[in-house]
């Protein structure tokens, strides 16, 4: 069952003088949804994702996974980064059992491995060294590792951005579809707003200066989302809008610095 994740008020400085990065969010992301973040470079993404992990506590206000205040880390939360993060020294296998290790999972360690890898297409490759594998792979082999250990949400910072588009996409539709089936909570950080609608069942546009929620999306259309299709088309237009809006027009300027968490109908495309 995927972890519910409540970001409650949260406003934030890293120094007691700092600029405020991040300034009242809230919004309520149920078990098992999928949520891509998107926002300009530095309007607090990878910050508010750090917090979600348990990695950064806010200045003020908190977050509840499974109503339960974050204070630390856990291993069932897991992040995945821009870069896969995987031990060179170790092979393929070695690398995903890292997870089910440091957990105390080590029953049928080699049985869950085997499953892990066949669910990301690696089966054959898993004694691979690192460095004989595609970059695409590699982050197969970290997806692996994060799911090994049935973590109830995993929190994606720009995973593929270093991809080439076909692998990206690939590895898209199949994180998704995977995070579907298992009822996994995903959050997603993207600049890409074609990799946010690949996966997101809601897009939230952030604003910077402060980081605030300036638009929340909810995306009904149908898994796995096809982005020659004319609905998809729209919705991506309408993003681009408010993408654009976040950047040129400062936070303080819209009648509110966050979006209800009950989005307008308006916001909600059809598929
Ligand atoms: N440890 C830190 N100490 C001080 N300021 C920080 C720290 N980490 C981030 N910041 C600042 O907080 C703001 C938000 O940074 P963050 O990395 O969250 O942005 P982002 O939206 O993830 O950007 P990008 O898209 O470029 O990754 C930036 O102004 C950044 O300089
Ligand atoms: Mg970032």
């Amino acid at each position: 069952m995927g972890a519910s994740i409540q970001i409650n008020g949260i406003t934030h400085q890293f120094s007691p003088k700092g600029e405020v990065v991040l300034q009242d969010l809230m919004m309520d992301i149920g078990a098992g949804s999928n949520i891509a973040l998107i926002g300009e470079s530095g309007c607090g993404k990878s910050t508010l994702l750090h917090m979600l992990a348990g990695l950064l506590i806010p200045s003020e206000g908190c977050v509840k996974i499974n109503g339960r205040q974050v204070t630390r880390a856990h291993p069932e939360w897991n992040m995945m980064f821009q870069r896969p993060g995987l031990y060179p020294w170790l092979n393929v296998r070695q690398n995903v059992a890292l997870g089910l290790q440091f957990t105390g999972q080590t029953q049928n360690l080699k049985g869950r491995i085997d499953e892990m890898l066949e669910l990301v297409g690696l089966r054959d490759r898993s004694e691979a060294r690192i460095q004989d594998l595609s970059g695409g792979q590699q982050q197969r082999v970290a997806l692996a590792r994060s799911l090994a250990v049935e973590p109830q949400m995993i929190l994606l910072d720009e995973p593929f951005s270093a991809l080439d588009a076909f692998t990206r996409r690939n590895l898209q539709l199949e994180v998704s579809s995977i995070a579907r089936d298992k009822g996994i909570t995903l959050v997603l950080v993207t600049h890409d707003i074609d990799e946010a609608l690949n996966m997101g069942e809601r897009v939230v546009v952030m604003g910077r200066n402060p980081g605030t929620f300036r638009s929340i999306m909810d995306i009904d259309l149908s898994f796995p989302r096809n982005p020659m299709h004319p609905a998809f088309t729209e919705i991506r237009e309408d993003l681009m809008d408010r993408f654009r809006a976040s950047v040129e027009t400062p936070a303080d300027s819209e009648t509110t610095g966050h979006t209800s968490q009950t989005p307008d109908p308006k916001e909600i495309a059809n598929g």
